[in-house]
């Protein structure tokens, strides 16, 4: 929604159509508003929470894979690539393609945890790997090739609730690069 208002029109991508139907319910209220969500307290208990977004008009939701972007997608000013790299079995070819979209000058902002896991990307796949390098470090060597470094904070705290008691601690990588 932060980016909506700053842009002139903004896609929002995720290869689950469930995660896709939710976001368009919040953001744009269709196919039909999604004014309350269950909250989930512990054991069976839950509790329904109200939401109240404005819908968003410059905005769509779409059900694609990052791995093979719509054609559609050129010439973009900004990409942000939100904690999806550690979840493709192909992260090389997820930011080939999110680079693929952007115009000469256009940003891509990548944020990611690096957890990988052999479940979801085969391990020669994951960034740094074959150089012996941790992945942020392998990433900004490769993006040096062809984008700008702009600004980067490491460690970046990212909470995720699991329920009243129990919740995880990330930290996160975020990268801001330009296009060269
Ligand atoms: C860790 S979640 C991050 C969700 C959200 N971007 C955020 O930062 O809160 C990873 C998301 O990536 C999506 N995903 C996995 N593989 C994908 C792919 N090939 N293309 C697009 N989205 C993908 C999953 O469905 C999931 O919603």
């Amino acid at each position: 929604m932060a980016v909506a208002e700053s842009c002139k029109f903004v896609y929002g991508i995720d290869i689950s159509f469930r995660a896709a139907l939710i976001a368009r319910r919040v953001l744009l209220g269709q196919p039909e508003p999604l004014n309350s969500y269950r909250y989930y307290r512990e054991g069976l208990a839950y509790e329904e929470r109200s939401l109240s977004i404005i819908p968003q008009r410059n905005v769509e939701i779409l059900v694609a894979s990052g791995l093979d972007l719509p054609s559609l997608l050129n010439f973009l000013k900004f990409v942000h690539c939100a904690n999806v790299v550690d979840t493709v079995n192909q992260p090389w070819t997820l930011l080939k393609q999110s680079l693929g979209t952007l115009k000469v000058g256009g940003h891509l902002l990548l944020t990611d945890p690096y957890f990988w896991s052999p479940e979801r990307t085969p391990i020669e796949s994951w960034i740094g790997v074959e150089s012996g390098q941790t992945t942020a470090i392998a990433l900004r060597e490769q993006l040096e090739q062809t984008c700008k470094i702009v600004a980067e904070i490491d460690g970046v705290l990212w909470v995720l609730r699991v329920y009243d008691r129990y919740f995880t601690l990330w930290f996160s990588d975020c990268i801001l690069t330009q296009k060269k």
